[in-house]
């Protein structure tokens, strides 16, 4: 039991580095909780204007859920689903942060790949999807958390469905104030004047 507890902090440490607010902080392009939605993830990068940033970002927070779910399996296997759990817990309620982190779309989508590359795959193909239809990022990422278990059934890897669902039900209440801004007609789009 003592190794679940050690797995599970090491994730959520892992998911608790806030990279879109340390890489803006770094170059200088100010604090990414008074800018735009407030939020710490790319897509708030984003709308400082540097494209560089926030695919960095993009890549980083993906990269720290992939990174805590591989770990765990290769120290303990059978670990996964509560590294990959911890990981985005650690993503939206940083310690460093007061517990105020990001809303855990792309660090889901890293434990994603991390758990089965398949359901990976299908979140990227529904997030980018939508994103490209709409050009609506907080959509493209709640249709994405939303098809992950399905994904994970589909694909042969049922057993991480729970986890997912879980993840899926913590992303979209972190949504909540972005689906009032969508039922307003509120909501910016990427590359649009908001
Ligand atoms: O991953 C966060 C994204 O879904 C929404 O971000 O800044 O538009 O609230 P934001």
């Amino acid at each position: 039991f003592a190794y679940q507890i050690g797995i599970a902090a090491l994730a959520y440490l892992l998911g608790s580095v806030p990279f879109g607010l340390l890489l803006t902080r770094l170059s200088g392009a100010g604090d990414l909780r008074t800018i735009g939605s407030g939020n710490i993830g790319a897509t708030n990068v984003l709308r400082t204007g540097r494209k560089g940033l926030a695919a960095a970002t993009l890549s980083l927070d993906l990269a720290k859920g992939a990174a805590a779910v591989l770990l765990a399996r290769s120290a303990f296997p059978g670990t996964e689903a509560l590294a990959a759990f911890a990981a985005v817990i650690g993503h939206c309620f940083p310690i460093w942060l007061r517990f105020n982190g990001g809303k855990g779309v792309a660090t889901t989508m890293g434990v994603a790949l991390g758990l089965a590359w398949p359901i990976g795959l299908a979140y990227a193909v529904v997030w980018l999807g939508v994103l490209a239809a709409t050009r609506i990022s907080s959509l493209g990422g709640m249709c994405a958390v939303i098809a992950a278990p399905v994904a994970a059934m589909l694909t042969g890897h049922g057993a991480y469905a729970p986890v997912l669902a879980l993840l899926t039900l913590l992303v979209l209440w972190l949504h909540r104030a972005n689906m009032a801004r969508l039922r307003a007609g509120t909501e910016p789009r990427i590359g649009g004047k908001g």
